[in-house]
């Protein structure tokens, strides 16, 4: 007998399929806007010289390996949570706490399960579209999704009907809105359409949880913070998830947390023992290599200042890339067709390319986009724009 005989094979990643056909793609023009990584002029994801710096420290003052406690590296926890609410945010003194968890994809996890265990029978709302592995961590967690509209056929933010779907949901349900640099479309929510996206939660009496995780790669580490804070400050209670992989580059590292802001600092310590006990099933303790690396820098007025220039970097090569990109488009007639280019904010963009479109880049150009006509803008080259924008007219044209 074979104990795996009823085991199907489940499709891989399709973004990672696309990955292994660049790679294979002898083309030596070839572009990939595929994967989701940053991508520096030379097309490598740098290890940040900061997180270098701190590896440097942290070899010679490590003194043990003996595991971090269920929460993880405390002080980690703590700069983490400044860095998110705000240094000087009256939260931190008793009413918000981390789960350190491994990247941002843990934390997602662990808060379905928290959502799962301790809230029951909340569905979770996402975005139409969202990145995919939300739809599949709150599925498996055995949570009721469901869905609201985002961006819609025309490739445009369509606030009207998220705020028409979010006002008829279910009281006390769960609501995932994206922090900014909105995965996969680029398209996120203006000041004033967070506000009323606030009034709607507090109608409602919804639970917010804030996908945070490209901190620093839309419009600057406080101003992307903007949208986080301000439901901290109106709201009792909410759920953030942080990710470390993008802004510190430390994405194999699994560098992440869970924060939690709760009414009281009793209600705190009654949701993080359940948090504790959850992670506990999940992953025991978190690594804490990447942690080590995060808390080095953020407590090193020398080398924190050095980060937030990478940081910096990285985030106006995107944006340059975003503007060259639109400009390369215009001698076309094309610059406001893709105007919204431009505008999105973060490494992606939903380009507005239909299937057929994004097949034929590939076939006849070599350029790698997913499906969907998402694009990784940080993948340009921003000597090529020209060579790219010939290639999106020519298979705009027919
Ligand atoms: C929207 C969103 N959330 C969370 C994550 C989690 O990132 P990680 O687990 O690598 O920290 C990603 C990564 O691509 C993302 O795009």
């Amino acid at each position: 007998m074979s104990h795996f005989a009823q085991v199907a094979r489940v499709p891989g990643d399709p973004i990672l399929g696309l990955l292994e056909a660049y790679r294979a793609d002898r083309n030596p023009t070839k572009l990939d806007l595929g994967v989701g990584v940053y991508k520096d002029a030379l097309g490598l994801t740098p290890i940040p010289r900061a997180v270098k710096l701190a590896e440097q420290r942290l070899l010679d003052s490590e003194t043990s390996k003996s595991y971090i406690g269920g929460h993880g590296d405390a002080l980690f926890g703590t700069l983490l949570s400044q860095l998110v609410l705000g240094a000087d945010n009256p939260l931190l003194e008793s009413r918000a706490g981390t789960t350190q968890t491994p990247g941002g994809t843990g934390a997602l996890r662990l808060a379905a399960d928290f959502i799962g265990h301790c809230l029951p029978g909340r569905g979770i709302w996402l975005s139409d579209p969202t990145w995919p592995i939300h739809e599949s961590i709150f599925a498996e967690a055995g949570l009721r999704v469901g869905h609201y509209p985002y961006v819609g056929a025309a490739n445009r933010l369509d606030v009207e009907a998220m705020i028409a779907v979010l006002s008829h949901l279910p009281q006390g349900d769960v609501v995932l809105l994206h922090a900014c640099c909105h995965n996969p479309t680029g398209f996120d929510l203006s000041q004033d359409d967070w506000r009323r996206v606030l009034e709607v939660v507090k109608a409602r009496e919804l639970l917010p949880l804030i996908d945070f995780a490209y901190q620093g790669f839309g419009d600057g580490l406080e101003q992307d913070a903007w949208a986080v804070r301000l439901f901290a400050e109106a709201l009792p209670e909410l759920l953030v998830t942080s990710s470390c992989s993008k802004n510190f580059g430390l994405y194999r590292e699994r560098t992440g947390a869970l924060l939690v802001c709760t009414a009281d600092a009793e209600k705190l310590q009654d949701v993080r023992s359940q948090l504790a006990s959850i992670a506990r099933n999940l992953w025991s303790t978190p690594p804490a290599h990447g942690a080590a690396v995060v808390a080095t820098i953020l407590a090193d007025a020398q080398l924190r200042t050095q980060w937030r220039t990478e940081l910096d970097g990285m985030r106006r090569r995107v944006a340059s890339l975003r503007l060259g990109l639109v400009e390369a488009l215009r001698p076309y007639g094309l610059a406001e067709r893709f105007a919204h280019i431009g505008v999105q904010r973060g490494m992606f963009s939903y380009t507005g390319l239909s299937p057929s479109q994004v097949q034929r880049l590939r076939e006849e150009y070599s350029v790698y986009l997913v499906g969907s006509g998402r694009a990784n803008v940080a993948g340009l080259d921003a000597e090529r724009l020209d060579q790219l924008a010939g290639a999106i007219a020519r298979v705009c044209a027919d």
